[in-house]
């Protein structure tokens, strides 16, 4: 029987050099050099859990593909999920007072924003209850016709955005206690989003490097800090793609930290409000 790890062994530097490819292949987050401690911190648990006792074996699992799910889990633990509620406040401005009203202004307009690497829910729920704060002062402008689709590659915070329900530090950064009071139900320590937000969201597995086939157009794209983790050429790729599933003038909302520089000229960069949005071009 093999020996379960018990603490971090050493890595070889061509098993790393392999975990590495293997992640970029099947997510496309690249881990630089000298993070070797990210296997034992990340992988420790999961790689007792299906008794594999080093990277060389684990790699040699990963490569046979016998196991889907020992694939998943080692993505999903790779993934990084910080978020919190109203990252990016000005991002949150900008959607109530300019993207909304330009884009519901055409009667019976449809509008589907998605955002594209939602974590745990915070991001999308956001959305939700901007549409919900623009359908109160300006009734009958269509907010029932909004549509948010959310996706991540990590099941494991999937299962949380679905839930719904906070806790702790997740359900207290970035949120005012009226906030609280207003978008959710308090039960005890735990926050629940209201029915209302939640009806209007959607969650599903996507990963980003693969084909947007599926997904229809978008009137709104929040892709924010997920293309970090990325190459430029994923980057690139990445964001012509969603350029091409934008209806015209739709938006691209990324990062505070992260820009379009160097990777497109599709879109047009517009600074409102303390924030930075890029919108399709038309042509
Ligand atoms: C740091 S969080 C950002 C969450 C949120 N957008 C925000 O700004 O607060 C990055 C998310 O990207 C997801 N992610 C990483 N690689 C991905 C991929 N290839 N496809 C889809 N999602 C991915 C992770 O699982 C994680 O939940």
């Amino acid at each position: 029987m093999q020996q379960t790890m018990k603490k971090p062994q050493a890595v070889s530097q061509g098993d790393y050099q392999a975990f590495q490819q293997f992640l970029i292949d099947a997510c496309g987050i690249v881990l630089g050099e000298g993070k070797e401690y990210l296997i034992s911190s990340r992988l420790g648990g999961l790689m007792r859990h299906y008794d594999v006792p080093t990277l060389s074996h684990l790699l040699e699992q990963l490569r046979t593909g016998r196991n889907p799910r020992l694939k998943t889990a080692v993505v999903d633990a790779m993934t990084t999920n910080e978020t919190y509620w109203f990252r990016d406040m000005p991002h949150f401005r900008l959607l109530q007072n300019r993207i909304l009203p330009e884009r519901l202004g055409r009667p019976g307009q449809r509008v589907r924003i998605w955002s594209a690497a939602c974590s745990s829910g915070q991001e999308p729920y956001n959305i939700s209850m901007i549409v919900q704060d623009f359908d109160k002062s300006n009734p009958g402008k269509g907010a029932n016709n909004v549509e948010i689709v959310a996706t991540d590659i990590s099941n494991h915070v999937l299962e949380q955005a679905r839930r719904g329900v906070y806790f702790g530090v997740a359900a207290s950064r970035g949120l005012s206690p009226e906030q609280c009071d207003r978008y959710f139900h308090r039960k005890g320590d735990t926050l629940e989003v209201l029915p209302e937000i939640r009806r209007r969201v959607s969650f599903r597995g996507l990963n980003l490097t693969r084909g947007y086939e599926l997904m229809g157009r978008f009137d709104v794209i929040f892709c924010r800090n997920v293309l970090i983790y990325f190459s430029n050429t994923q980057k690139q790729d990445i964001l012509v793609r969603m350029s091409r599933i934008l209806n015209p003038g739709g938006y691209l909302l990324l990062g505070s930290t992260e820009s379009l520089s160097g990777y497109t000229d599709r879109f047009e960069m517009v600074s409102e409000s303390g924030g930075i949005i890029y919108r399709l071009k038309n042509g």
